[in-house]
């Protein structure tokens, strides 16, 4: 076994700070290994962490004793131990998480990202591989090319990834047989071309037998390319590209220690800066020059992508967290509607037409998917009809922003991937959990050429010539709590005090605008998206609109609510016990949904998500519908 560290660890022992010097110096490659359960991933790895001398003797010592315990390789160590760190994956014997491992060889360091096999770790494949220069595939000899490889490698793919290994691993349970390597390279080779991959070499090795890892096997004797860490070594690294690029740097936070100073402080994304370049802040699209480049080791003349850096301009221009700096000249688009790839990473399905959080460089907005255009069965390739996306579902679809974002088409023919810039993340509102991440692909052109028409009679001047403030009062509970009712009479109590109003009701607006809609979980998310953006042209027309609609999902009452101007949304809760609203059943719809008549009622086999800080909440148990209604004109006169 060769030892090409030796004299490593002998500058570690006599020489530490030059040691660290060397380590520095040498180049960085990342990269990740992905293949399928039981491929020998973690034995791989472990052989290449124990090959170049990055396990200490206390490190091995207790491998040895623990592969005597868990004795999978009877007497021979069991390097998927060493890997395989956590005690929980020990005992599945799965890898559930991203786990970076870092080595070296005499030219370059290493870190590798371990991501599990199993299907529904897609995520963990997605954020290991998103910084990856590079993919090492495992398959087993014995079973060759598996949907996970053609899963593995597609996502990689999709990620940016350009360059590939097919690492046939087991060869010793195929006798080192050339014709079944020859075979998974073969079919691999059709696949990678039907997804351009272009740049990949195949190695046959034995993780467990250290075949081909670090040297040379003799048992195959018919191979004749590099071993994997010669590989690993010697494939070439496109670190410069991103910093050929035009300048952008997302703004992380505003740097403002004292009066004196106001720096904007973040990575760059792309291309190099340094003092007196000419900068453009986006969306904005003021213009400015900088100042200063500045460090924690001091003023820079220049610095290039990657580093972090805060940036100081010659003009008092307004520039906050979320924006983006860029070369003045060649500024990034900004928009809000996109073709996108999307990759879907929780257990409920994506809703369309749902807000939820996305964040794309330091920019978090709101953005509603539309049903997909298709989703990718990444075995054929095929593009499916899909109506939305599940766990692990991978496709394409228009988002729209609540507001324009600053990007970058993320893939770029030939060019290395814009991640900050045109990778995203998607969060659930209510839970905060990731549940998607995606690509952007280009602009909708519809976004780019349908500008707002400014017009010159304002919501101002509506509501001045109507003698009011507008408002939206938002009614929400269970179908027969007495939502209609009570709106009805503050409508007429309003208007008996000369107030100009408009009321929508569920029942009528579903007879017209809505009739198209049912009661799904999207068609009532697609109903309050529409009612909202009708109660907001009516309250920009100066009136108080009145609404009265279960809309049973928190998620979107708020977005409703972040559609009217502050101040103008008044959530009213008519809180009455659902036995109530049952045995008034004024429309006899809950007698037939306990029959199972009809489906997806609320409340019975559909959720009601009560408010957690309604405006107004009205107690029908307590109240009439007329002393509810007083309360509720008094409340709205009060404020306004
Ligand atoms: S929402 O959930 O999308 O906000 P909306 O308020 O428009 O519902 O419509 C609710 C009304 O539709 C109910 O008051 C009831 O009369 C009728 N309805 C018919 N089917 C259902 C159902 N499955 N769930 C709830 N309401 C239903």
């Amino acid at each position: 076994m060769s030892r090409p560290l030796d004299s490593e660890q002998e500058l570690i022992r006599t020489d530490v700070r030059a040691w660290l010097a060397q380590q520095e110096a040498k180049e960085l490659l990342r990269f990740i290994t992905c293949g399928s359960v039981d491929d020998g991933k973690s034995t791989l790895i472990g052989r290449l962490l124990y090959e170049s001398k990055q396990i200490f003797d206390d490190q091995l010592a207790a491998l040895e004793s623990d592969s005597k315990r868990h004795g999978t390789q009877g007497e021979k160590i069991d390097f998927a131990l060493l890997v395989d760190g956590l005690s929980a994956e020990r005992e599945q014997g799965i890898t559930i998480d991203v786990a970076y491992r870092f080595f070296t060889s005499a030219r370059r360091k290493f870190i590798v990202a371990d991501t599990p096999g199993h299907e529904q770790y897609t995520r963990n494949m997605v954020t290991g591989a998103s910084t990856a220069d590079l993919a090492v595939l495992l398959v087993d000899a014995r079973k060759g090319v598996l949907t996970q490889t053609r899963r593995h490698s597609y996502l990689a793919q999709l990620v940016g990834i350009r360059r590939f290994v097919l690492a046939v691993n087991k060869m010793d349970l195929v006798d080192y047989d050339q014709a079944a390597f020859d075979a998974i390279c073969a079919d691999y080779a059709g696949f990678a071309g039907k997804i351009g991959i272009a740049e990949w070499v195949a190695i046959p090795v034995s993780g467990l037998n250290g075949d081909n890892i670090m040297s040379r096997s003799d048992a195959t004797s018919w191979y004749s390319g590099p071993t994997l860490l010669e590989h690993l070594d010697s494939v070439p690294l496109d670190a410069s590209a991103d910093a050929e690029k035009a300048f952008r740097m997302p703004v992380q936070w505003v740097n403002r220690p004292n009066q004196h100073f106001r720096g904007f402080s973040g990575q760059i994304a792309s291309g190099s800066i340094g003092p007196g370049a000419e900068v453009r802040v986006l969306p904005s699209g003021r213009v400015t020059r900088i100042e200063r480049v500045v460090t924690l080791d001091g003023d820079l003349d220049e610095a290039v992508a990657g580093q972090s850096v805060t940036l100081t301009f010659e003009d008092e221009i307004d520039c906050s967290r979320g924006d983006v700096i860029a070369a003045a000249g060649d500024p990034s688009e900004a928009a809000d509607q996109f073709e996108a790839t999307i990759v879907w990473m929780a257990e409920d399905e994506l809703l369309p037409g749902r807000g939820y959080w996305m964040k794309i460089g330091t920019q978090t907005v709101t953005a509603m998917v539309q049903h997909p255009k298709y989703e990718v069965n990444v075995n054929s390739l095929e593009h499916l009809a899909a109506p939305t996306l599940g766990l692990n579902g991978i496709g394409v679809a228009e988002i729209a922003t609540d507001r324009e974002i600053v990007f970058e088409p993320y893939s770029v023919e030939g060019g290395s991937p814009n991640k900050a810039l045109g990778g995203f993340i998607l969060v659930d509102k209510l839970t905060n959990a990731t549940v998607g991440c995606g690509m952007l692909h280009f602009a909708l052109r519809r976004s780019l050429n349908i500008h707002r028409q400014h017009l010159d009679v304002s919501r101002e001047t509506h509501a001045h010539l109507k003698g009011q403030k507008p408002a939206v009062l938002w009614f929400t509970g269970l179908s027969g709590a007495g939502k209609s009712t009570i709106a009805n009479i503050v409508e007429k109590k309003l208007a008996a005090r000369g107030r100009h109003t408009f009321l929508l009701d569920g029942d009528n607006i579903r007879h017209g605008l809505n009739r198209d809609l049912g009661f799904t979980e999207a068609d009532r998310i697609e109903n309050i998206r529409r009612v909202g953006e009708v109660a907001r042209l009516m309250s920009d027309a100066g009136l108080i609109v009145l609404t009265a609609f279960i809309s049973p999902f928190r998620a979107e009452r708020h977005m409703v609510r972040r559609m009217i101007p502050e101040g103008e949304f008044y959530e009213i809760f008519v809180d009455t016990p659902l036995a109530d609203a049952e045995k008034r059943d004024t429309k006899g719809l809950y007698a037939k949904a306990r029959a199972g008549e009809l489906k997806n009622f609320t409340g019975i086999d559909s959720p009601y998500e009560e408010p957690e800080s309604p405006e107004i909440r009205i107690d029908t148990t307590e109240m009439t519908a007329d002393q509810a209604a007083d309360l509720i004109v008094e409340e709205l006169l009060k404020r306004r």
